[in-house]
């Protein structure tokens, strides 16, 4: 257990004891009153560096909002909260027949699969307790993952069927897909979002007239997964999606082998991963790439995504170069999108900004592939940024202005697992 007490150690342990509603984590009071998937399982590695048990507690009580059909949801509505739009009630999933019933309501999408990567973390972290709660946690993720596969992936790589699947949510990667929506019939509605945060670091009224024309989309059809594989004119390839559920199986698969199960399903996921990955690289970028499967087109975004491909665990040098360049054009890396890119915006969410959840993972995945100087100087710069300008959501890559939510929970995360001096990770 770390005795480190710096002051940023501090203010992180502080940040997420703030945010803890009791079980479960919200990203930051206000902007995101509920407890997200993704940013839940950031939080329970968070809260392992110093509340293992907390840490165990935090990713439990996201599996206990997991549907009967495997998925495990991107938001969960503990408790109703009028300061964030779109709530329980216009997703809808009361009656979804994927759900099951007795289920704490939720959104009708998943998010991308960390929560297996992070549970394998926080066993090896301490064993002992962590075994007990890893076996009981691993039928779950289990079911989680055979879902991604059966659900989203008949391309091979993994499909989002609305950019917030992706969790960058107005990241260039759809444009082109969501150009293809007229989103007619779209119930009045009023954001919330904008009068928490400045709306020039938020998606525009178009991406959130499409957003909630989708989740209507879905809502339509009982978020029956074949329905809206075969009728959405949005499913696009993410490599967020693919490659965290690849680094995902690896990591269920070690949970696997201490466990005494069966590899064998999952192994055939892996491979199966590694060969669907290969779709979406783009020669042209000399990147990974969306490819948006309703037209075949790759999306030639330059992305924080593309550069996953190591976390994912490929031995894969091909985006190497161009990771360079792309550091290279930024003040404080990883930049969300290619500062060399006319659509690239310092401020709006993931058309530019810095996040640190992303990169902890693909620094992380560096160290790992032995690209060691890359991995050093994205932890630098997270680190840099965080202790210049706290814990925001996300951060300007050219300047660190701080943009979004503040006292923001996985921003802490990041701190204690990974960016801290304290850490000793990556
Ligand atoms: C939001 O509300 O901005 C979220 O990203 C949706 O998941």
């Amino acid at each position: 257990m770390r005795t480190d007490t710096s002051p940023l150690d501090a203010e992180a342990r502080r940040i997420l004891r703030l945010n803890d509603k009791g079980g479960y984590t919200v990203p930051t009071a206000g902007l995101y009153p509920y407890q997200w998937n993704w940013d839940s399982a950031f939080a329970g590695l968070g809260f392992a560096c110093f509340d293992i048990d907390r840490g165990w507690r935090e990713l439990e009580t996201l599996m206990s909002g997991q549907w009967e059909n495997g998925m495990v949801p991107h938001i969960l509505f503990h408790r109703p909260d009028p300061g964030y739009f779109p709530g329980a009630d216009v997703w809808g999933t009361e009656d979804a027949p994927g759900k099951g019933a007795g289920r704490v309501q939720s959104s009708g999408i998943s998010q991308p699969p960390v929560a297996a990567s992070f549970a394998w973390r926080m066993y090896q972290r301490d064993p002992g307790p962590g075994l007990a709660r890893l076996r009981a946690m691993f039928p779950g993720l289990m079911a989680f993952h055979r879902w991604f596969i059966a659900a989203r992936a008949e391309s091979g790589a993994v499909a989002i069927t609305h950019p917030w699947e992706a969790g960058r949510d107005n990241a260039p990667d759809w444009d082109a897909a969501m150009a293809g929506i007229t989103p007619e019939g779209v119930a009045p509605y009023t954001r919330r979002d904008t009068g928490h945060v400045n709306p020039r670091m938020r998606p525009t009224k178009e991406d959130y007239d499409r957003y909630i024309w989708l989740v209507q989309f879905g809502r339509e059809r009982g978020w029956d997964d074949a329905a809206i594989a075969a009728e959405s004119p949005f499913r696009v390839a993410d490599p967020t999606l693919t490659f965290t559920l690849m680094r995902a199986c690896r990591d269920l698969r070690l949970a696997a082998g201490v466990l005494g199960e069966a590899t064998s399903e999952i192994d055939g996921w892996i491979a199966y991963l590694e060969e669907g990955a290969e779709t979406l690289w783009n020669a042209e970028t000399g990147t990974y790439d969306s490819r948006d499967l309703c037209s075949g087109q790759l999306a030639g975004s330059v992305s924080n995504a593309s550069f996953l491909c190591w976390w994912g665990g490929l031995e894969d040098r091909r985006s190497l170069p161009v990771l360079e360049r792309v550091l290279d054009a930024a003040r404080y890396g990883l930049p969300s999108f290619d500062p060399g890119d006319p659509k690239f915006d310092p401020l709006r969410y993931w058309r530019g900004p810095v996040w640190g959840v992303m990169n902890m993972i693909a620094g992380v995945g560096m160290a790992e592939q032995g690209l060691t100087a890359q991995a050093e100087r994205i932890r630098a710069d997270t680190a840099r940024l965080i202790a210049e300008n706290g814990f925001a959501e996300y951060f300007s890559p050219e300047d660190g202005t701080p943009a979004g939510g503040a006292t923001f929970t996985w921003t802490a995360a990041i701190w204690l697992a990974w960016a801290s001096p304290s850490a000793g990770e990556g």
